[in-house]
């Protein structure tokens, strides 16, 4: 039987802005199991990127119900849910949000320190993925020093640091030219290759990634559905 990796159950969320409430989201249900690579579509300021927020527990929903593998970060106390969250749920953002005084490899190394692997541990994995996105020779740069596509790979393999249950990407290929943009296409292709039990939510406009993933889903009027 399928292991349900993600559910959501009449998720709410809506921005106050002044006297005016808007809703963005409307009562999403939605479920991914192990092994799934669902891609979701949506017009700008469909609340995508909420939608994605709320899932890595970067906002905390109005109402409804977010599981994940089985436990609710939101029932959890602040600095469980923080550490959940770290060593199950790879996130990858559009921006890559690394941080700039940190090198790459300090930056892929942290994140694995911070959910609680040893140091050594970390780096070593860290060297590991740095490798497998092709930036052995780049791991002493600084952010700053790098390509967009570069900073995106190293995005890619913090992601990836914890062996997380649930990768979560907000538009990857979003700030990349097209031909980078393929790189990254061709990275999660062998990243799934290498293990197809990994779960992959992702929000992309680019028509060749969706065309790869197991699923696609529409996000529109506050509701997603499956295509
Ligand atoms: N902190 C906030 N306060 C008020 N409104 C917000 C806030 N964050 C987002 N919104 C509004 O919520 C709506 C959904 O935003 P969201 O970023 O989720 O859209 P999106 O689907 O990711 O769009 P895009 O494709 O442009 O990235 C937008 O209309 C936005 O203006
Ligand atoms: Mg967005």
């Amino acid at each position: 039987m399928s292991k349900k990796i993600l559910e959501l159950r009449n998720v709410r969320h809506s921005y106050q802005m002044g006297q005016k409430t808007i809703d963005i989201l409307k009562g999403v249900n939605f479920v991914l199991d192990q092994g799934e690579w669902c891609c979701i579509y949506g017009a700008s300021g469909s609340g995508k990127t909420t939608l994605l927020n709320l899932i890595g527990g970067l906002e905390i929903p109005q109402s409804g119900k977010i599981t994940v593998c089985g436990e609710v970060p939101a029932e959890m106390s602040g600095n469980q849910a923080a550490a959940f969250r770290a060593s199950r749920i790879g996130f990858i953002f559009q921006s890559y949000h690394l941080l700039p005084e940190l090198t790459v490899l300090e930056n892929v190394t942290l994140a694995g320190t911070i959910a609680g692997q040893s140091f050594h541990a970390a780096r070593k994995k860290a060297m590991q993925l740095l490798s497998t996105v092709g930036l052995e020779h780049r791991i002493a740069h600084r952010p700053m020093e790098l390509s967009g596509g570069e900073q995106q790979r190293t995005a890619i393999a913090r992601s990836l640091i914890n062996d997380p249950a649930l990768l979560l990407a907000d538009e990857p290929t979003g700030n990349l030219d097209p031909d980078t943009g393929s790189e990254i296409l061709k990275l999660f292709q062998s990243l799934r290759q290498a293990d197809p039990s990994r779960t992959i939510l992702m929000i992309t406009h680019n028509l060749d990634i969706a065309a790869l993933a197991s699923r696609t889903a529409d996000l529109k009027n506050g509701i997603l559905s499956n295509r």
